[in-house]
């Protein structure tokens, strides 16, 4: 067993397992256009971004190479992808607990964010090279609801800072042709040293989201990209998808991602508004970071069940890729 924690970047053996030559880069999409279908939050996604998921897909702007693994998971994000598209959005906006910004919500406004992403935990197997567009109008638009909702706010707009391995694995696992524009929003906690006493501040910018997304007349899909239960493993096999090693931490970490999920299942989502901070005491959940939180206050805490699509473990750690549409 190797430590986890201490692998070097490129391994000799990912190394050799990775393909030569430069990884392609997706063309920029065309702009976005609302044409005559209704505008507004078309549907919600729990979005998890574990980056074995993506390292076991083998993805042309991923350096790594592996053999498959966790499939389930990405079987449940194939059919994510599916939905998607039948929605017809405008635009992705992506909530990921990994841009932590200490002071204020930052959105991204950067109209091409592009370079190479790396998991600082697991960079022999995510090094990702990315290159898409930003829905700038939008961006800055939720930059001025969540201002006029008293939230502390900043745009992004330095050229060149990395984007985050949670922004870019749940964008490309949702979306991995990259032909749509994204708004990227930052967390403004930490999952592992905080409460849960920021989930409310989730609200208020949940409902500045929704706000900006109706001003400027978008259909907008939002990805919520949170794990569940969240202790994990700190040594890996020396495969990394050996997935006879893949199971949960323990009976009360995958207990308590599935109380939880057959909340989910049964609806209506308000009843998460008291379900998400007992699972988070419970598992260490990630949803600690305000992901899910600002999913559903985004679209109002609809009155419906969610649709869970999939759950698997990754390195221990529990992950549901569900759909709710409002
Ligand atoms: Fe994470």
């Amino acid at each position: 067993m190797a430590r986890v924690f201490q692998v070097p970047a490129g391994s000799s053996r990912s190394g050799a397992r990775r393909a030569a030559g430069t990884p392609a880069v997706p063309a920029p999409a065309p702009a976005p256009a609302s044409g005559e279908q209704k505008a507004g939050i078309v549907a919600g996604y729990l979005a998890p971004h574990p980056p074995h998921l993506v390292y076991a897909e083998n993805p042309p702007q991923n350096e790594p190479r592996s053999t498959g693994g966790w499939e389930v998971l990405r079987w449940g994000y194939e059919e994510l992808r599916r939905r998607l598209r039948a929605h017809r959005p405008d635009v992705l906006v992506v909530h990921a607990p990994h841009w932590i910004t200490m002071v204020g919500h930052h959105v991204n406004c950067v109209p091409n964010p592009r370079g190479i992403s790396v998991e600082p935990i697991f960079p022999h197997l995510f090094r990702y090279h990315y290159d898409f567009r930003t829905d700038v109008e939008l961006a800055e638009a939720i930059v001025e609801e969540g201002d006029r909702a008293g939230l502390v706010t900043s745009a992004l707009r330095e050229d060149g800072v990395r984007v985050d391995y949670a922004t870019i694995g749940a964008l490309h696992l949702a979306n991995p042709e990259w032909d749509l524009p994204v708004v990227s929003l930052s967390a403004n906690n930490n999952p592992y040293y905080y409460s849960d006493a920021s989930l409310a501040e989730m609200e208020t910018l949940g409902a500045a989201t929704r706000r900006a997304i109706e001003r400027t007349g978008r259909r907008a899909v939002l990805l919520g990209s949170n794990s569940l239960s969240h202790l994990h493993w700190d040594t890996e096999p020396e495969l990394p998808e050996d997935m006879s090693a893949e199971r949960p931490f323990n009976h009360a970490q995958y207990a308590g991602d599935m109380e939880l999920l057959q909340t989910i299942r049964e609806g209506p989502t308000s009843r998460l508004k008291d379900a998400v901070p007992k699972h988070i005491e419970a598992t260490s959940s990630e949803t600690k970071a305000g992901s899910l939180t600002w999913l559903l206050a985004a679209m109002g805490w609809p009155d419906i069940a969610g649709d869970v699509l999939a759950y698997g473990t990754v390195i221990a750690t529990g992950n549901a890729v569900v759909e709710w549409v409002p």
